[in-house]
């Protein structure tokens, strides 16, 4: 079983649906409001544990109610939480408004996340004993650099989402193996429009990067190596929340099973066409038979 560490965040997402996002300034009326636990670091842990990983949940909830949902979703898809602390406060929240093309535009509030500042012995020895960490950009970055030089330092493989978009503290990047933007992070951090371009400017940071690229594919680039085009299966969205943090779960513990990337990003992106096909973010994260059978 791969094991893996998570540090990152945890959200109670508040979604509207609505048929079309209002412009700036202007006002829509929705149909629905949905309260749907998620937060990127919350949702990988979910995704690699539904996937089939082993995996351990490093970060903050508050004293509120949505504290304890978000603790329980964890625990109820088999994720360890002795090391998701509660934090007096309100918990993160999300504010969501989802399309009825299912594309997204999201508000994060930290609340409890942004008391993760640093990390303590406990942190470091759960790191240390995992196969792969996953970090994303929804914490302090204190934290998240702090996190990065501790698996470096422990030979243990880390992959960095690093969304929401914004520039990186000096050496985090020289600890990542593996770096997963979208289209948009992997411009902000690159200059390049292009994705092709932005990853071959990544590719002087990082060893590997794959940039996700919604429902066209996902763009693998490896130093010294060619790009690779690999397409996704061709669905429906009703929601793309979350896709994103399905993909990095589950390529997680591909990754960590030693399958080969051709293979880990081909489970990645069927896990991830699964997740946009339902509404939500950890509830739309498929198991580990669902992924196989697609
Ligand atoms: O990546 C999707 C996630 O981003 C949502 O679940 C929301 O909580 C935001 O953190």
């Amino acid at each position: 079983m791969t094991a893996i560490a998570v540090l990152g965040s945890t959200n109670m997402d508040l979604v509207a649906c609505v048929a079309r996002a209002p412009a700036r300034g202007e006002t829509v009326t929705g149909r629905e409001l949905r309260t749907v636990p998620g937060g990127k670091g919350a949702n990988q842990a979910v995704a690699a544990a539904r996937a089939g990983g082993d995996v351990v949940m490093i970060g903050a909830v508050g004293t509120d109610e949505y504290g304890s949902r978000l603790r329980m979703n964890l625990e109820h898809a088999g994720v360890d939480t002795d090391l998701l602390h509660t934090a007096a406060g309100p918990s993160g929240t999300a504010h969501i408004v989802v399309d009825d093309e299912g594309t997204n535009a999201i508000v994060v509030i930290p609340g409890a996340n942004g008391t993760v500042t640093g990390l303590g012995p406990g942190e470091h020895a759960a790191i240390a004993a995992a196969d792969l960490l996953l970090l994303q950009l929804e914490l302090p970055l204190s934290a998240v650099l702090e996190g990065a030089r501790s698996a470096r330092a422990r030979g243990v493989r880390t992959i960095l989402t690093p969304s929401p978009a914004q520039p990186l503290p000096a050496g985090l990047l020289d600890c990542v193996d593996l770096l997963v933007p979208n289209e948009h992070e992997a411009a902000a951090l690159s200059g390049c429009e292009d994705p092709h371009a932005a990853a071959q400017v990544l590719l002087r940071r990082v060893p590997q990067v794959v940039v996700t690229l919604g429902r066209e594919g996902c763009l693998y680039a490896a130093r010294g190596g060619e790009q690779v085009l690999f397409p996704a299966p061709e669905v429906t969205a009703v929601d793309t929340t979350g896709a994103g943090d399905t993909f990095v779960g589950t390529l997680a513990v591909a990754l960590g099973e030693g399958r080969s990337v051709p293979e880990a990003l081909a489970w990645a992106s069927s896990a991830a066409a699964l997740c946009v096909q339902k509404p939500g973010a950890s509830t739309s994260m498929p198991y580990r038979s669902e992924i196989d059978a697609a």
